[in-house]
């Protein structure tokens, strides 16, 4: 049995909580490393890591998680860490599907799922399928995700179209494009969070993160808390997002071209 989940308080008022928090679950392996573990070590202590910060997503009322578990680069890594890394996702899967359910998230996966076993392509579906009539939480998980991938498999999709006749090049919006993104149907993520001090996106939702705020956390993921959490939705809630616009109280005085 799972201890039972504890909630924090809200953070913040919930009106200026994120919908979609995603979050690049980096540092695994350098975690194991400095406790004189190998890299898969590192990976089953973040793996179990996620439970807590899905239980807390969906407790704050958050309405999509995105978590990126692996990426189209990550195929390059040795056989055995992508071997266990694929157990440990059908691991967590079957352990905790009933749970899930009970917490009321919904299930969705992003990313090129052909190149996942067809056993775990299976529980990926059966999984979706499970939790489907749930209203909570939308945990979205990318494997085997990469964003130029995606938009590359989106203009595809959207070419075809063409050749049948069924759109014109015209009717290209960048609202149809994402229409056509892995992610059609998501509010774009307003915060992306990426654990272990790297500063960079990875191939993570390129299309969709192009106004996300970005929080970097030093924390690497196997030690990423709820209280990690926290403190990054107050460093997001104290940014103002503007949209390429400018701020409200920059609006007053718009004469003024006196030299430099
Ligand atoms: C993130 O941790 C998990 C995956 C990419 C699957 P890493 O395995 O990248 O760990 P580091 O970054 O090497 O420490
Ligand atoms: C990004 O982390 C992918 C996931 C967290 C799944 P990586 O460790 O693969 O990214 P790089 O190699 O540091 O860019
Ligand atoms: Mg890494």
């Amino acid at each position: 049995m799972p201890l039972p989940g504890f909630s924090l308080p809200y953070p913040l008022p919930r009106e200026a909580m994120p919908r979609h928090v995603a979050m690049i679950m980096d540092g695994n392996g350098r975690w194991a490393k400095q406790k004189g573990r190998p890299r898969v070590y590192g990976h089953k202590c973040g793996a179990e890591r996620v439970r807590e910060i899905v239980e807390q997503s969906g407790q704050w009322g958050i309405e999509v998680l995105t978590l990126y578990a692996f990426s189209d680069e990550n195929w390059g890594r040795p056989t055995e860490e992508v071997s266990v890394i694929m157990k440990l996702i059908e691991h967590y899967l079957g352990k905790e599907r009933e749970e899930l359910n009970r917490k009321n998230v919904r299930f969705q996966i992003i990313g090129d799922i052909a190149r996942l076993s067809p056993a775990l392509q299976r529980l990926l579906e059966e999984t979706k399928r499970f939790l489907a009539g749930n209203t909570g939480l939308i945990l979205n998980v990318a494997i085997s995700y990469g964003g130029r991938a995606e938009i590359t498999r989106a203009t595809q999709a959207l070419a075809h179209k063409i050749a049948r006749g069924e759109i014109k090049p015209e009717d290209i919006t960048s609202d149809l494009i994402s229409q056509h993104l892995d992610t059609a149907g998501l509010p774009d993520p307003d915060l992306v969070i990426r654990t272990s001090g790297e500063m960079r996106i990875s191939n993570f939702l390129l299309w969709q993160s192009a106004y996300s705020e970005f929080h970097f956390s030093s924390v690497m993921w196997p030690e990423f808390t709820r209280e990690e959490f926290a403190s990054a939705l107050r460093h997001y809630s104290s940014r103002e997002r503007r949209f390429g616009l400018v701020s409200n109280h920059d609006n007053g005085r718009l004469q003024d071209m006196s030299p430099c």
